[in-house]
């Protein structure tokens, strides 16, 4: 075999060409830069990306699971034990949640929109019908012995009323009544006395097909960091309920959407109208769904630590400088009064009484903690569950015989799983997105291979030739002379 020396340089010339040009490709970063800024310009909420039909009807079906706490011994809580419960559920609804009325401002940086969800019950992967029964703390009435506390006259009205009638602290409910609401005898005899309330009561009451106010949201066409980030809510960009401006800010998204190209160092803020506050989540491992990369985020134990351990949830105690401890929210303030505690679920990562102060309550990182998915490139959510506890403050209260005995406790009335899990169809397309992902990643280390493998034959072909002992470089100057 005859090898003219120009190609064998040309050869090498080729072998260092692609060396260089390999390395500085993986460098400088160049495909996955361009990649990135290619999702960048997409991700954008604009008539007609796929990115904004998604947002106006998430294709991934959403679930929202109730878990209800069943009291088992209410007459000895009345004379100050712990309170006993077990778990029962879940009660399974799936979920429809549209942006409806979508107007874009007149730029196209801004998008309006109001988000109703609609809530179906799922018998089958419920484990009880909506009928079953549950006892569970009297929130109406808690309700207004709280309120009138301090009104001596109206208490001893009240407590009257409520003796004659028998209504007692603790009361049996079913299901369907406790969520989606009931008319309430001890609601509808005060409503005489102050048309304000209503005589309705149930903790998704009049929450079903109806909207939690007006939305604006940046439509990320400025920078892309903005995507689906709240502006306004109902007219507002801050809260008014907390004590301090921190803590009323509307920070993030939604939490149903998320900007493309997420880093792990990043801290996504979201916020939550049901939490009546905006949250954080980070980082904490990889993971894969449906064969996809994604990122895991969690809010870190400091979102609902006490003020002690993060100063800056200070301004969540309400009245001023009433702080309940580690992994409580009262937000009393933004559900009309009523002593409503928001906690995680069995009170994860709360202060250790609150899980010792009631019979049953099993904390449990897996099943109680909220965790988000999110596919780094992308930004679409693979998986998510949002998880949440309400709670009743219970207290004994001076002027009403009903409460007993009653020790002070964080009561758990029911939690809530919203979880959803990205549909085939996305799925598919998110993998094609992948492997294209991975193929254009991966140029730069085939030129560098390629380059390798060109040099060998390069450093194999100058050998040959230096070393006259191969039987076949015994051969060539025959043939050549
Ligand atoms: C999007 O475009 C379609 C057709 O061009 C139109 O019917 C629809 O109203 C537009 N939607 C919004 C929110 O502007
Ligand atoms: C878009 O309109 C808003 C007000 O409607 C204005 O504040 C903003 O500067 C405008 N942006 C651009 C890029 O024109
Ligand atoms: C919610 O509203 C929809 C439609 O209005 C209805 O079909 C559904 O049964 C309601 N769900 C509950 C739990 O009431
Ligand atoms: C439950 O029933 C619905 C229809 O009512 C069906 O679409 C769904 O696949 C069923 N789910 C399970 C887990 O059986
Ligand atoms: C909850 O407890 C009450 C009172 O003991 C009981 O009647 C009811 O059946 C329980 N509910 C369920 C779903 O087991
Ligand atoms: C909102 O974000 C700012 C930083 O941008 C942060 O200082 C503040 O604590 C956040 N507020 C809440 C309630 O998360
Ligand atoms: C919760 O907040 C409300 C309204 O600010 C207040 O009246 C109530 O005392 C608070 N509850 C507790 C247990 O601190
Ligand atoms: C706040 O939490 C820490 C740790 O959970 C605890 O040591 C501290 O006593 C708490 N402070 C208050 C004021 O509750």
């Amino acid at each position: 075999m005859l090898v003219k020396p120009c190609f064998k340089y040309v050869l090498g010339a080729l072998a260092l060409l692609m060396l260089i040009v390999g390395i500085s490709l993986v460098l400088s970063k160049a495909f996955p830069n361009f990649l990135q800024s290619k999702v960048k310009k997409d991700v954008v909420l604009r008539n007609g990306t796929e990115a904004f039909e998604v947002w106006v009807d998430p294709p991934a079906p959403i679930y929202m699971q109730f878990y209800f706490f069943n009291l088992t011994n209410p007459a000895e809580v009345l004379i100050g034990e712990r309170p006993a419960v077990t778990e029962i559920g879940p009660y399974t609804y799936r979920e429809y949640r549209p942006m409806e009325q979508v107007v874009f401002q007149e730029n196209g940086t801004r998008v309006a929109s109001v988000n109703p969800k609609t809530y179906i019950f799922q018998r089958n992967m419920s484990q009880g019908p909506e009928s079953d029964l549950i006892r569970t703390v009297n929130i109406p009435a808690m309700t207004l012995m709280e309120r009138f506390k301090d009104n001596a006259v109206a208490a001893n009205l009240i407590s009257a009323y409520m003796r004659a009638t028998g209504i007692d602290l603790f009361t049996t409910h079913t299901v369907g009544e406790l969520l989606w609401g009931y008319e309430d005898d001890l609601l509808k005899t005060a409503k005489k006395f102050d048309p304000e309330l209503d005589d309705f009561f149930g903790l998704f009451y009049k929450m079903n097909a109806s909207n939690d106010g007006e939305y604006m949201f940046f439509t990320g066409q400025q920078n892309y960091k903005d995507f689906a980030r709240v502006d306004t809510w109902n007219g507002k960009s801050s809260l008014d309920w907390w004590t301090s401006d921190e803590c009323n800010m509307i920070n993030g998204t939604n939490g149903a959407s998320f900007h493309p190209v997420i880093s792990k160092n990043e801290v996504l803020y979201m916020f939550s109208s049901d939490l009546c506050r905006s949250l954080y989540a980070v980082y904490t491992n990889d993971v894969t769904v449906k064969e996809i990369p994604g990122y895991r985020f969690v809010p870190p134990f400091e979102v609902f630590a006490n003020s002690t351990v993060n100063p800056a949830n200070t301004g969540f105690c309400v009245p001023s400088g009433n702080c309940l401890g580690s992994g409580l929210l009262n937000v009393s303030v933004c559900r009309q009064g009523a002593p409503i505690i928001m906690s995680s679920p069995h009170f994860y990562q709360a202060d250790e009484k609150f899980v010792q102060d009631v019979f049953g309550m099993r904390p449990n990182k897996d099943k109680h903690q909220t965790a988000i998915d999110i596919n780094p490139l992308t930004g679409i959510v693979l998986q998510a569950a949002k998880r949440l506890q309400i709670n009743v403050y219970v207290e004994k209260i001076p002027g009403f015989s009903q409460t007993g005995n009653v020790r002070t406790v964080v009561f758990p009335v029911m939690y809530l799983n919203e979880s959803v899990l990205i549909d085939d169809a996305s799925a598919k397309k998110l993998q094609r997105v992948n492997v294209q992902k991975n193929v254009v990643e991966n140029i730069p280390f085939l030129v560098i291979g390629l380059g390798i493998v060109l040099g060998v034959i390069f450093m194999l072909l100058m050998c040959r030739q230096k070393v006259p002992e191969s039987t076949e470089a015994e051969r060539q100057p025959l043939i050549s002379s």
